[in-house]
């Protein structure tokens, strides 16, 4: 078998789009695969496309693995190594210091990404946050938390796609003058993906103060991709009301919506939004993973 793995240009994308979860789909059209915070790497085998791998430059130092892949029948033949030897040298060359990679603990593939990151040196693994699935409207319709209302009348929640044009600029320009929330939870990535149906904001004596950003990622899904509310309130824990809020409108959507699904992703980082999950959503959810984080320095 002759490998042949190279960084993807532009015109090349396409013919690799079946070689990723559909969440990450958009990534390799055209315009995504131009954008210079993104590299994706290919393998080829007799010029036919078996692997791909895709990163986004998350920070200047730092390029996240997205994904990898390669095809059943090629698998255990060094593939994903070399994407993954390919895409280390490739952050390298833009300028990244780190390659950092989340994988959740579901499967005989975790455990083949697992090891393949500890035999090329990568950091061991640590807690990164919590993955939880809800199926077909299932258990969660029982949730008693979904029965409360638990925003008190300070706090006004509005759909996202009314933000008016205003409030859009208050935040980007507060953001590049006194930065008030990471910039992976900015509510302005991925935009062309956005749920407008329960994606929320909040304000908080009518200044902008949070938002919930969710994601269609597959026909049935809709990710939780974003929950932010401003530091100082953060310790009245509006972050959940507001998140149960959007699963609310989720839940309560027509029959014929065929979103029925959803996911949540909630960072280690918010020890009180995990504490949460584990305790009042766990039991009314179908799935959930532990995601881990693993680095390594590109030297
Ligand atoms: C994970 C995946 C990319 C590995 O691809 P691959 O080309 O088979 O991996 P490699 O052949 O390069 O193997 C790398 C190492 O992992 C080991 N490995 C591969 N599959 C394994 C498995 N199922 N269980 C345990 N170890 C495994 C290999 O033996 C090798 O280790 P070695 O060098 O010490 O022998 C592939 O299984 C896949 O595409 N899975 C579906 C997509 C996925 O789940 N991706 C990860 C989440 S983003």
């Amino acid at each position: 078998m002759v490998l042949k793995i190279n960084t993807l240009r532009a015109e090349e994308g396409l013919e690799f789009i079946g070689l990723t979860f559909d969440r990450y789909k958009y990534l390799v059209k055209h315009e995504e695969i131009n954008r210079k915070t993104f590299y994706s790497i290919g393998a080829r085998v007799d010029e036919k496309p078996i692997g791909l791998a895709l990163c986004e430059i998350v920070s200047p130092e730092i390029a996240e693995l997205r994904s990898i892949f390669v095809l059943p029948q090629y698998r255990q033949q060094g593939v994903a190594r070399a994407l993954l030897n390919k895409a280390e040298s490739e952050g390298r060359q833009r300028g990244c210091s780190k390659l950092l990679v989340l994988y959740q603990d579901q499967g005989v593939d975790s455990e083949a990404l697992a090891h393949l990151l500890k035999v090329n040196s990568y950091s061991p693994p640590e807690f990164s946050g919590l993955v939880c699935k809800s199926r077909d409207r299932g258990k969660i319709l029982n949730a008693p938390f979904l029965k409360k209302s638990l925003l008190p009348p300070s706090c006004e929640v509005f759909l996202w796609k009314n933000l008016p044009q205003a409030e859009r600029t208050f935040i980007k320009d507060r953001q590049k003058h006194s930065p008030w929330y990471p910039e992976i939870l900015s509510p302005f990535s991925n935009e062309a993906e956005i749920e407008y149906l329960n994606s929320l904001g909040l304000r908080y004596r009518g200044e902008i103060a949070g938002w919930v950003i969710t994601h269609r990622i597959s026909k049935k899904t809709i990710r939780y991709t974003t929950s932010f509310v401003r530091e100082d309130l953060q310790q009245y824990g509006f972050t959940a009301p507001l998140l149960i809020e959007a699963i609310k409108i989720h839940m309560a959507s027509p029959e014929s919506f065929v979103a029925t699904d959803a996911s949540f992703i909630i960072p280690a980082s918010f020890e009180g939004m995990i504490a949460f999950a584990k305790k009042r959503m766990l039991p009314y959810l179908e799935e959930s993973f532990t995601l881990y984080k693993c680095t390594k320095e590109l030297k």
